[in-house]
């Protein structure tokens, strides 16, 4: 006999199917709960250590205020890292900020493009412009780096040699008659008018030294507070970057109306307006750029001497090295200003590796801020998507397991070693996002060096290591006086 429950107890069958949908949804959310807490305890719930500091302001004020200590920026990260480890977490201007030091995490977060990518404080890319290549987004930076890479082209190079050598030259030749030279200061001078020439052909002193001053109160805007009042650094910095915009949009429209200036690097940017298969950059575009280019080269690149001539100032014997070798390179390539070139500086093996080991001890850029796109675990930590995550490049180039004795300027490391790891040297950064003016940058520290050494021997008379207040780049405070002496004179000395 069958039994028809439907039929029988209609009430009773009802009963049942509630109490089967209430038993499948108790179970269903039992084990919905269990996987949360199965995914949470397998990707670790551990947060980074780290203060977020006060609500709404962080730790942005402890930020501000490095900026002006004698150590600069880093000493907030050194600081941190000391108390929290090679991994911590801080708020700096209302973001949530990781800084993570090792090698590892390193090619974990430069790596991976599909977890990272790159991203700026806001103050920066309001300077910069949203156009830059530093701070477009992923799609806009690869057109962009395209058109951009024109700079790097040989042509471009050597005619940038030539020029380089020749504001070297001619400014080194001034100092016999000077009781002390301030090397940052001369540097900065020769790079501004050696990067103004090759982009803009601009080579009125007065045009320059304009264009030099806004260039200075942008970058000193970088790090400051975003408040546009009128005495702030920040509303200066802004206002310099219009009055600059508003001049490179007048030399564009001359352009664009047919008074050439053949073969600089802004007129090669207009010429790929019309035959280039990514298309073409549009006026924004190329003014934000050309100050991008500006600034990413002079300041970077003039710092970056000033410690080279430091360390050799302090590391005699790698000094003599390097000119006994130039001193014989010269001789044997009969090296005139005019021959001096690309193939010079292939020739200048050991001169190279004291540029490398310069921005390695420098690390110039000290560390890069990378936005997480998704929540992800590295090295037992857990990151959450949107945080920005920044490698600590200094404390990379100054570990012992991947540069023995750090601390010790010595070129010749990089005989033994001549390619670090990768994700271990980050002067220039790595992958999609390496410096596109790493060529020039490294061909101008050799032609300087290589001027110097052959010219002058040379006294540093302010050994004072401290670092320039509101600098985004680790700058000499003193910028490195020093006191020359001709080679001639000092062989007739001894
Ligand atoms: C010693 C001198 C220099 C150093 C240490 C340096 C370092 C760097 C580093 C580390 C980056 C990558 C930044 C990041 O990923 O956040 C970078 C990017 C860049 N640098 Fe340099 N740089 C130097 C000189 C120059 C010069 C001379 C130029 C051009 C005139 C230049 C133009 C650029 C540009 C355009 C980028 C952006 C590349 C991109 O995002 O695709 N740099 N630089």
């Amino acid at each position: 006999m069958s039994i028809n429950t439907t039929n029988s107890n209609p009430s009773i069958f009802i009963l049942h199917i509630l109490s089967i949908f209430f038993i499948g949804f108790t179970i269903f959310q039992l084990f919905t709960a269990f996987c949360k807490l199965w995914r949470s305890k397998s990707t670790t719930t551990t947060p980074p250590p780290g203060r977020c500091g006060f609500p709404l302001i962080g730790e942005t004020l402890a930020f501000l205020v490095a900026k002006k200590s004698k150590e600069g920026l880093y000493g907030f990260v050194k600081a941190r890292r000391a108390r929290y480890g090679n991994c911590f977490k801080t708020n700096i201007f209302q973001k949530t900020h990781v800084f993570m030091s090792s090698f590892e995490a390193s090619k974990m977060i430069l790596g991976d493009e599909s977890a990272f990518t790159k991203t700026y404080i806001r103050s920066i890319v309001e300077l910069l412009g949203e156009n830059s290549v530093l701070c477009s987004s992923r799609d806009q930076h690869r057109i962009i780096r395209y058109h951009m890479s024109n700079l790097l082209h040989k042509d471009m190079l050597m005619t940038f040699i030539k020029l380089f050598d020749e504001l070297t030259v001619e400014a080194q030749n001034k100092w016999t008659q000077k009781d002390s030279i301030n090397v940052l200061e001369e540097a900065f001078k020769i790079t501004f008018r050696a990067i103004c020439k090759t982009l803009l052909s601009l080579d009125n002193e007065s045009e320059q030294e304009i264009l030099q001053k806004d260039v200075f109160l942008i970058c000193e805007a970088m790090l400051g507070f975003p408040l546009r009042l009128p005495w702030t650094r920040y509303f200066k910095g802004l206002q310099a970057r219009k009055r600059i915009m508003k001049t490179l949009g007048k030399i564009i429209n001359e352009r664009r109306k047919g008074i050439k200036k053949n073969g600089d690097f802004l007129q090669t940017m207009l010429m790929n307006d019309n035959h280039s298969s990514k298309g073409f950059l549009n006026n924004d575009q190329i003014q934000d750029n050309i100050l991008t280019l500006i600034i990413a080269g002079q300041i970077t690149t003039s710092s970056a001497i000033a410690w080279m001539v430091k360390y050799l100032d302090e590391n005699r014997e790698v000094q003599e090295k390097l000119r006994n070798l130039q001193l014989s390179l010269e001789k044997k390539l009969n090296c005139s200003r005019e021959e001096f070139g690309y193939e010079t500086l292939n020739e200048m093996t050991f001169a190279s590796k004291v540029v490398k080991e310069t921005l390695r001890m420098s690390t110039i850029v000290s560390w890069f801020p990378m936005l997480a796109l998704k929540d992800i675990e590295i090295e037992g930590f857990h990151i959450k998507k949107g945080w920005i995550v920044n490698v600590d490049a200094r404390y990379i180039h100054y570990d012992d397991t991947l540069y023995e004795n750090p601390t010790m300027f010595n070129p010749s490391r990089f005989e033994k070693q001549e390619d670090p790891k990768p994700y271990s040297f980050l002067a220039f950064g790595t992958g999609g996002r390496t410096c596109l003016g790493m060529n020039l940058a490294k061909a101008m520290m050799m032609v300087f060096v290589h001027r110097l050494v052959t010219t002058y021997k040379w006294e540093v008379t302010d050994h004072d290591a401290s670092l320039e207040k509101h600098s985004l780049f680790p700058r000499l405070r003193s910028g490195c006086p020093i006191k020359v002496t001709p080679i001639s004179q000092s062989l007739q000395a001894n």
